[in-house]
């Protein structure tokens, strides 16, 4: 059985953390795997949308305990970074992947899980997924990214308690905190995603591409190297889909067929 298993239906790859009896905790097997899915999927034309979720009671339990903290670091700093690098990898990957990306927050997600969340575009939780920083509960500083996560999702505030105590929060607060987008009844948890997938779906996927990467960049930038930035890229988009922009101003203006202010144009046409 894989540790990491997909489907991929009506153009959304369901990606699963498998190992649920581990609590889906990141062993290096698995970020290793985990790579090779993405890779597998990221170019293929039957997927528009990703959506990561876990099996079983977890999202995920964060980093393996035993195999990859204890293992790796007998092996010393060679295996310690090796394991380091295998899952930051599949973390950036997924950071600028080519499609967009759906957390679905099905339970647990604990530590080294906030960079695979933060990793995700969107985040939908189930109102019993639980969310906690354990690292100080176990003696170290959240590393792996979570730290920057905390800190770019959560006020300094929110992140300094989040992080200090080791406290769960629940998924309603990880809404309120902004670590999700939104947190609904788990019975409702795949409708909702699907139904967020779809709406992606029907969108100009370079506009989209260009889109998730701008909102990720300009935010450490300059109002006037944002300017500049969001030129290049409209400019960089637009030799990709010259006629894409084109023909939705064709629907909108000429045809008459769609407001922009309030759907999507026909992508199909
Ligand atoms: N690393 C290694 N093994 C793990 C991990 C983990 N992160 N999480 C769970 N497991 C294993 C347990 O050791 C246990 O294995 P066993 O059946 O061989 O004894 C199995 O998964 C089931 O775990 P339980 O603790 O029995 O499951 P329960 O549902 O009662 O609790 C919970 C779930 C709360 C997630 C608990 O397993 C837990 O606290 N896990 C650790 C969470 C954590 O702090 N992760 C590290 C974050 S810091 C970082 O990622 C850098």
């Amino acid at each position: 059985m894989t540790i990491v298993k997909y489907k991929i239906e009506n153009r959304i790859a369901w990606v699963s953390f498998n190992r649920p009896e581990k609590r889906n905790a990141m062993s290096p097997e698995l970020n290793r795997e985990m790579m090779k899915v993405l890779n597998e999927l990221e170019f293929n034309d039957d997927v528009g949308v990703l959506v990561l979720t876990g099996e079983g009671t977890a999202w995920t339990a964060g980093m393996d305990l035993k195999e990859y903290f204890r293992e790796t670091e007998a092996k010393g700093l060679g295996g310690i970074r090796q394991a380091q690098s295998e899952s930051y990898g599949w973390w950036r990957k997924l950071r600028w992947y080519q499609k967009p990306t759906i957390a679905m927050v099905n339970g647990w997600c604990f530590g080294g899980g906030y960079g695979p969340l933060y990793s995700c575009d969107l985040a939908i939780a189930s109102l019993e997924a639980k969310f906690g920083l354990s690292e100080i509960n176990w003696g170290i500083l959240p590393g792996g990214g979570a730290t920057k996560v905390a800190t770019d999702l959560l006020s300094m505030r929110d992140a300094m308690y989040h992080a200090m105590t080791g406290e769960l929060i629940n998924a309603e607060k990880a809404a309120q905190w902004n670590l999700i987008n939104e947190a609904v009844p788990v019975e409702q948890l795949k409708a909702r995603v699907t139904e967020l997938a779809e709406i992606l779906l029907q969108k100009n996927p370079v506009a989209l591409k260009a889109t998730k990467d701008a909102i990720r960049r300009v935010s450490e930038m300059t109002y006037d190297n944002a300017e500049d930035y969001l030129i290049r890229a409209q400019e960089a988009a637009n030799s990709f889909d010259n006629e894409g922009r084109k023909e939705g101003i064709r629907q909108f203006i000429d045809e008459k067929t769609f407001k922009p202010g309030l759907s999507t144009y026909d992508i199909t046409k």
